[in-house]
């Protein structure tokens, strides 16, 4: 793409991804113009972008009722219909949960550049979701920083790894007992060690749900199988993840952990571009570089994660909505941090999978997972 300037669409601009991607085309603006903004009800940030930004198509939640800002007065169109425009060279879709959905789904039959922070679409329909994009042509570029990791391991290599290690901080709670870990409040849940994010990956952090559904992630994305994924604890976060050969050699990727490092390589890829904002790594911290295994009894949400996708079907669809559902209620204080991974438990049991699912019957799984947390929290549950 050189010497060319890529038309960007950003869905989440006024998220921790969102604005990350933002301060990366600040950097590079003559590589990379922004022609649509997508966002939630953060509607002052959105309006300030717009300003800057001026993209020509735009989206916010409530923005079809008709009560739009002065100052957001391009053109309003759906989060699908931005991701899948004809002028859109590259969607960044970086929307929490479930809202990331349709407009990848979108994006992959209009046979886009995708740079994909949301896990949770991919998670809950990657089979639907990798199929159509190789029926398209769509090429889908992680922005996770450890399938960033991965994905720049693989460069120049023909034969496929024989095994993937996904890196985790292990979250702020890594040396806590089980009991302690009921006790912890929402404040300790969101001050992470070493990432800045949004609030409900931030508590899938700290539950390692975050790292189970990018192990599924990285099935979909690596064509890996799950027993070939393994998860290591690595409280530096240095080293983004590894990848291990059929010779026995082992790849890694290391950087300061700073996600405009990784989306920056998904929208310049397969370029590099040097940015003077990125700080460089400091090889005073490489003696004290450790490695670990997650205890599977302190985070549960980690081994329901890799059942539900190694089960398939419907199963990771229920698991991304219960936890949602989950995340949300710890975080207005209705549940203990601890009630997470049981919620997640309940609906899974109850849950009846469909095999191979479409699209429809994914959402409809995820309808029923979330009204089925709900009634198990109100005391209204089915059993
Ligand atoms: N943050 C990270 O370091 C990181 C790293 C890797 C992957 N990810 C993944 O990236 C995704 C976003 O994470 P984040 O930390 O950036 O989350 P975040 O800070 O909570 O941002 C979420 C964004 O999505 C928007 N949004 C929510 N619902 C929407 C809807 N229905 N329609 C349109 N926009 C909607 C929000 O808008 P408003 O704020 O305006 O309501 C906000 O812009 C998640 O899937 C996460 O797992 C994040």
């Amino acid at each position: 793409m050189t010497g060319v300037i890529k038309q960007l669409a950003i869905l989440g601009s006024t998220g921790s991804i969102g604005q990350q991607t933002l301060e990366v085309v600040r950097a590079f603006p003559h590589r990379f113009r922004v022609i649509g903004l997508a966002a939630g009800k953060n509607i002052d940030l959105l309006a300030r972008q717009v300003n800057e930004f001026r993209p020509r198509f735009v989206y916010f939640q409530d923005g079809k009722s008709g009560q739009r800002p002065a100052d957001i007065n391009c053109e309003f169109l759906s989060p699908e219909d931005i991701a899948s425009h004809p002028r859109v060279d590259t969607v960044v879709i970086a929307t929490s949960g479930k809202s990331g959905l349709l407009p990848l789904m979108a994006a992959v039959k209009a046979g886009k550049e995708i740079a994909l922070a949301n896990k949770e679409s991919l998670v809950a329909a990657g089979e639907i979701i990798t199929r159509e994009a190789g029926l398209n042509k769509a090429l889908i570029l992680p922005l996770d920083s450890e399938h960033s990791a991965i994905w720049q391991c693989l460069q120049g290599e023909n034969q496929k790894p024989i095994r993937l290690v996904l890196t985790a901080s292990g979250g702020p709670f890594r040396h806590y007992s089980k009991s302690r870990l009921s006790k912890v409040t929402v404040e300790q849940a969101l001050k992470h060690p070493s990432w800045r994010m949004g609030r409900k990956v931030t508590v899938d952090s700290a539950t390692l749900m975050n790292k189970g559904l990018e192990v599924i992630e990285a099935h979909w994305l690596f064509d890996m199988p799950f027993e070939s994924i393994e998860v290591l604890v690595h409280p530096q976060s240095i080293v983004h993840s590894l990848v291990e050969f059929v010779d026995g050699s082992v790849k890694a990727q290391l950087g300061c952990p700073d996600m405009r490092l990784p989306i920056q390589y998904a929208l310049s890829y397969p370029e590099r571009l040097p940015n003077p904002h990125l700080e460089r790594l400091n090889w005073d911290v490489m003696s004290n570089l450790t490695f670990g295994q997650v205890d599977p009894d302190v985070f549960p949400c980690l081994r329901l994660a890799i059942e539900a996708g190694r089960k398939g079907g419907t199963y990771p669809a229920v698991l991304c909505a219960a936890d949602e559902v989950a995340a949300n209620l710890f975080l207005s204080r209705r549940i203990e941090f601890t009630g997470i991974a049981r919620l997640v438990e309940q609906v899974l049991e109850r849950h009846q999978m469909v095999v191979c699912p479409d699209l429809d019957e994914i959402i409809s799984a995820d309808v029923w997972a979330r009204e089925t947390a709900y009634r198990f929290v109100s005391g209204d549950s089915p059993c």
